[in-house]
């Protein structure tokens, strides 16, 4: 796992948007994962930007988002969906059939799930998945106990996942209990892995998936299987790390690294 220390939430939305913007780049038809949240607004808002300089086509970039609040439609403020248009897809040059984002409002949830991984298969697979992460350590909604081998299905979400998201809705009852979400296994077949994090409210979850045991009761520890991860912190996100000064340590080295490895 590389663990990337950068000063601010600014510092870690470009740092963030540049390990996209490489992936684009390097593969204008390259599939993305994307994540909702606060924490990835930052990194959207610079891609955008970016795109507006003329730096980043997205016309053929492919795209699957993590989850969605079972039984809000699309066109609720506060579906994923509209997530997704508002933050980023509506400004920038993506073509909508190329989006994809779990259904609110599927009729047969198992089916609409199956769907999805076909989708993804179909599309090649994940070449960059972006992930939050939540208090509760999850990943996309891989609440505490789910497998670490889990496809998209539905989860319940956790009281404390239901309080964190409180703040988006006029009140908490408002808050959807089910959700569609890819699975722990769904997410560890991407190709690379990118995991944003700030603040200091999230530094204890941060301590334990990256330095503590691998466990479905943190499903972002599934992370360490995964052979190209990459988490970007601000000081506040890493401020619980014991390895904090290697990990910068290690990103001080990385040009040495490349230059030893690369020529
Ligand atoms: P946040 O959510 O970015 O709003 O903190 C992260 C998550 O729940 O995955």
């Amino acid at each position: 796992m590389e663990v990337i220390i950068t000063k601010d939430y600014d510092e870690m939305s470009k740092a963030a948007a540049d390990v996209i913007a490489e992936q684009i780049l390097r593969k204008p038809n390259a599939v993305l994962g994307l994540a909702t949240g606060g924490t990835p607004v930052g990194t959207y808002k610079e891609l955008i930007r970016r795109h507006k300089e003329g730096k980043l086509d997205f016309s053929k970039i492919v795209t699957f988002n993590l989850d969605e609040y079972l039984g809000l439609p699309t066109t609720h403020d506060q579906s994923y969906h509209y997530f997704m248009y508002d933050n980023l897809f509506s400004h920038v040059n993506i073509n909508p059939q190329n989006v994809h984002v779990p259904s609110g409002t599927a009729v047969n949830v198992e089916e609409f799930c199956e769907w999805y991984e076909d989708e993804i298969d179909k599309a090649g697979g994940i070449d960059l998945q972006l992930l939050g992460i939540g208090g509760d350590g999850h990943i996309a909604f891989n609440e505490p106990g789910s497998s670490l081998g889990s496809r998209t299905r539905m989860k319940t979400l956790t009281e404390e996942t239901i309080e964190d998201n409180a703040r988006f809705f006029d009140k908490r009852e408002d808050v959807p209990r089910f959700a569609i979400t890819m699975g722990v296994g769904t997410i560890l077949e991407a190709k690379k892995l990118l995991l944003v994090a700030n603040g200091e409210k999230k530094a204890e979850t941060v301590a334990k998936f990256i330095e503590g045991p691998i466990t479905s009761q943190v499903t972002a520890s599934a992370l360490q299987l995964h052979p190209h991860a990459i988490v970007i912190l601000d000081e506040g996100a890493a401020s619980k790390l014991e390895h904090a000064d290697y990990y910068k340590w290690v990103y001080a080295q990385k040009p040495k690294a490349m230059e030893l490895l690369h020529g």
